[in-house]
């Protein structure tokens, strides 16, 4: 084909396939058959293939993903991502209204909608382009899934007709439907992987996933509701709404407009029942004032608008009785009772087990073998016992006697001074517990080694290839390949063999190979030291620079370090005092992972704070506190969390607290304000 006649041919096919795409997966009104869909998207790959330069950057074949997404950039929110105030009852919407009312008058109108339960998303559009997706993050900073975002086909990659703003973002949620749910989890089952405990949890878990065609494979879906910012050329939240819908975005049909506290009501209990029809889960309905000047003059409290509430649907119950209790171990060795329940249906499902959480609960339920007991379903797996019904109690029913050893490996538990779960100890050998260890190891956040998963984890395990983390690195091919696991597939109930391919095991050795480019932080989170989560790990490496110097730190020195208390400080020192720990943490060195801080990561500004240490305390007039710690980092000072002699500034805002005066006071720290502080660097 001559060049004018491919660039014509890629216009009219792209064209052609996003109106299919939004009848199919907007409007659900598919005009052709999915075969001819399939030919026309194949014929424009082709084109673009031999045309790569002629290919259109909002090309529908980006739905089809292939982008790879190392790691996820961090972006800053253009409008903060609020949450909204949360009701349980109908009295509090009342009081919602009420508290309009007084501002605003009687003359409000709402719109009800559905509360999606997904993952909230803020998507761009520049010209008519999609061209950013970020996550909620932390609601001021959120990840940036836009490759990821692009195979979801609901969500257009260009918008349809016109009067959309030049450059604009529009928030919405995205879900996975229950069919997909169920089918992405039976095929886990199957991979021997974990299967996922909600749609919320797999939509979330599939936006994160490196490779944007397995996301393209999820069929995740995305549902508007709310477009930020005051530049809008409409009136209210309605016609917020209508424009978007008329320009390809998914809207969801059941918004509708409410006067009266009566037809809100109507919306939440029509819907706290028809929720069950839908084809994907919504855990509330949301309640907005539609007039946005209304909105305007209502604002926001520092985490929510004042002009939107939402209200959550109870968790369902069920009575049903308890046959047994088991005990679980998990990855810190905690045990957790479950019981065994008669099969109930609950929420859409059939509920066998649920969770007691530990002794203390099983004593003040006094719950008993033999009981009616009631159980509720949260947003988790595994459902909670919420009472026990006394009535019915029968003559002969047993009470739950705690277990004294652990089920897996037979050592005593313990439970220290506080506490209400039970440990076992024998953290180096009981089964869960070097398996769950090996799971964090590999988790996202941590190695991210994710051609691992649970359940090939459990076969290198069950096949004595590794004990511990520093195991994953001695890994080869001829060890791996045909590797075989049996198991049970919940479909048929018949037993399936899987093993080992070549492609299998290429991935897995990829994957640890490419993790030891992981920095000193998240090394050190992999190792599961007891509190030391994220936060602390960084910390930790920042401030001591090395793995030796950590293991050679004292008490004194290590609750020092900002956010570092007690209880940290002392599990740390119990870590590194364990021979076998300083073992895996050589073995690992020996590997090649990372046990060195590279302070060429963090910028550096200046070099006017080398030497000096801060505590930073109290609320600033102009900045918050992370920011200056922030600051005094760049300029090369340190930021350390309780005042010592060692301490050069105590950077002091307003409502410190007086003891961190005291002790400055007495140990001679000098006490400087937030302007004293910026002509220090200035
Ligand atoms: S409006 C400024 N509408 O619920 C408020 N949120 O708990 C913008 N959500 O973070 C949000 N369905 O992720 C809005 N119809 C809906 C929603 C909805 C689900 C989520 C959203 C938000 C969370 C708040």
């Amino acid at each position: 084909m001559d060049r004018s006649l491919a660039k014509e041919r890629i216009s009219a096919l792209s064209e052609e396939i996003r109106r299919h795409n939004h009848n199919y997966y907007v409007l659900s009104k598919p005009e052709i058959s999915d075969f001819q869909f399939d030919m026309l998207l194949e014929e424009l790959i082709r084109l673009e293939k031999d045309f790569p330069d002629l290919a259109e950057p909002d090309s529908p074949t980006q739905h089809v993903g292939g982008g790879i997404t190392k790691e996820f950039k961090q972006v800053e929110h253009r409008y903060p991502m609020l949450s909204l105030g949360n009701t349980y009852s109908e009295a509090e919407i009342g009081d919602f209204e009420d508290r309009i009312h007084k501002i605003i008058g009687d003359d409000v109108e709402y719109v009800c909608e559905l509360k999606f339960d997904g993952v909230a998303i803020g998507v761009t559009y520049r010209n008519g382009i999609l061209v950013q997706a970020v996550t909620r993050g932390d609601g001021v900073r959120g990840d940036d899934v836009t490759t990821n975002v692009k195979t979801i086909r609901s969500i257009p990659l260009k918008l349809h007709g016109s009067g959309f703003p030049e450059e604009f973002e529009i928030r919405g949620e995205i879900i996975l439907p229950h069919a997909s749910f169920e089918k992405m989890n039976e095929q886990r089952i199957e991979d021997g992987d974990e299967p996922f405990a909600n749609p919320r949890n797999a939509a979330s878990g599939s936006l994160k996933m490196q490779d944007s065609a397995e996301v393209s494979k999820r069929n995740l879906d995305g549902f508007f509701y709310y477009l930020p910012g005051n530049n809008l050329p409409f009136k209210t939240h309605y016609e917020c709404l209508t424009a978007a819908k008329s320009w390809g975005f998914k809207i969801s049909e059941y918004a509708v407009r409410c006067k009266t506290s009566e037809e809100i009501f109507d919306y939440l209990n029509t819907w706290n029942v028809a929720r069950h029809d839908l084809s994907f889960d919504i855990d509330g309905i949301v309640i907005k004032v539609n007039d946005l000047r209304q909105q305007e003059i209502l604002g926001y409290t520092a985490k929510s608008p004042r002009w939107a509430i939402s209200y959550k649907f109870k968790a369902e119950q069920a009575a049903t009785k308890l046959l047994s209790v088991v005990y679980q171990v998990g990855r810190t060795g905690a045990i957790t009772p479950v019981a065994n329940l008669r099969p109930v249906q609950l929420a859409g499902t059939v509920v066998k087990r649920a969770s007691l959480h530990n002794a203390d609960i099983i004593a003040t339920l006094d719950v008993r073998i033999g009981d009616t007991v009631y159980v509720e379903k949260g947003g988790e797996i595994i459902p909670k016992i919420l009472g026990v019904d006394l009535e019915h109690r029968p003559a002969d029913a047993s009470p739950v006697g705690f277990i004294s050893s652990c089920p897996e490996c037979g050592t005593a538990l313990i439970r220290t001074e506080g506490e209400s779960a039970w440990y076992c100890p024998n953290e180096n050998n009981c089964p869960p517990q070097i398996k769950g260890k090996l799971e964090h190891f590999i988790s996202r956040k941590a190695m991210n080694i994710d051609s691992l998963g649970e359940g090939k984890i459990e076969m290198l395990f069950d096949n004595g290839l590794v004990h511990n983390c520093a195991d994953l690195y001695d890994l080869t091919y001829d060890r791996l390949i045909g590797l075989e696991k049996t198991f049970n597939s919940p479909e048929d109930k018949k037993e399936r063999k899987i093993s080992f391919r070549e492609k299998t095991v290429t991935n897995i050795l990829n994957g640890i190979e490419e993790s030891k480019k992981a920095g000193f932080d998240r090394v050190l989170y992999a190792l599961g030291i007891r509190y030391v989560g994220e936060t602390v790990a960084r910390k930790l490496a920042a401030h001591f620079m090395s793995v030796e110097k950590l293991a050679a730190a004292d008490f004194t020195s290590l609750t020092e370090v900002e956010e570092i208390g007690d209880k940290i400080a002392r599990s740390i020192l119990d870590w590194f005092a364990v021979p076998k720990n300083l073992e895996i943490v050589e073995r690992l060195k020996i590997s090649g992972l990372i046990f060195s801080h590279d302070e060429s990561l963090v910028i550096r500004l200046s070099s006017k704070l080398e030497g000096l240490t801060f505590v930073v305390s109290g609320v600033f007039a102009n900045f918050s506190r992370d920011q200056l710690k922030k600051t005094i980092e760049e300029h090369g000072g340190k930021n350390i969390g309780s005042v010592s002699s060692k301490t050069s500034y105590l950077l002091a805002g307003d409502n410190m607290g007086p003891e961190k005066r005291r002790k400055a006071e007495k140990l001679g720290v000098t006490i400087i304000s937030e302007s004293a502080f910026l002509s220090l660097i200035q």
